[in-house]
């Protein structure tokens, strides 16, 4: 496969059942982890909404990942943590952190964003010395100001693209790639359907179109990953 031969990593998925609007079933899991589009190494980010604790969640997303069974794949966990006025400065999302690294992956809203809520979001990485990833970034910038997405990189930001943004628009997908400012992708898979595991057919396509090498910089962020990270 050959996202696995150039070391990456699915860094955003909700395969894990019934923890969120992913996955309804340990069948249904077990059926995305076996896809032929699936990657090899995987992290579970399930979202978080603050409506249950830290506790609460890191148990049942647990339990959640043990009621699968066997799997070949490797996993970590992580969380898509929802964007909430505090969190730079919220010791809290140490505990989101994927596979025990410093990154964490943040949902931010739909909207432009305000002054205030790009600075909390820079502020997980001036305050809490964390790397925050910012979800599925091409589902946020028709509404935002041009050149955000560039302000957030340079300032400590990590931008994560979604696998299906290569498969619906291949030349705006590219362009960022290829600008440098992708350091992860992401299938953001929730089920067997409509949002289907798709990494492995965007890596290949993207492969195809324009060569492996324009994926040096996610594969270079997602071997460091693979190496430093405990997985399942
Ligand atoms: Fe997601």
């Amino acid at each position: 496969m050959i996202s696995t031969d150039l070391g990456l990593v699915d860094i955003h998925s909700h395969f894990l059942p019934c923890m969120d609007d992913g996955s309804k079933s340990v069948e249904m899991s077990r059926e995305m982890l076996d896809h032929p589009s699936c990657a090899s190494y995987v992290v579970a980010t399930p979202h978080f909404y603050g409506d249950v604790s830290v506790e609460a969640f890191i148990r049942e997303r647990r339990e959640a990942f043990n009621s699968i069974g066997k799997t070949d794949k490797k996993i970590t966990f992580g969380a898509e943590v929802y964007y909430y006025p505090s969190m730079g400065h919220s010791e809290a999302l140490k505990d989101f952190c994927i596979g025990g690294t410093t990154l964490v992956l943040i949902e931010m809203p739909f909207e432009r964003w305000t002054t205030a809520e790009m600075d909390a979001l820079i502020s997980i990485h001036d305050n809490l010395s964390l790397s925050p990833v910012l979800a599925h970034v091409e589902r946020y910038t028709p509404y935002q100001k041009k050149g955000t997405i560039e302000y957030l990189a340079e300032n400590g930001v990590r931008i994560q693209s979604n696998t299906e943004f290569f498969i619906e628009d291949f030349k705006e997908a590219y362009k960022m790639l290829s600008s440098g400012l992708i350091s992860f992708l992401g299938s953001d898979m929730h089920n067997t359907g409509s949002r289907k595991p798709n990494f492995d057919e965007a890596v290949s396509l993207i492969a195809e179109k324009k060569g492996s090498s324009c994926l040096e910089i996610v594969s270079f962020n997602c071997r460091q990953l693979i190496s430093n990270i405990k997985w399942e």
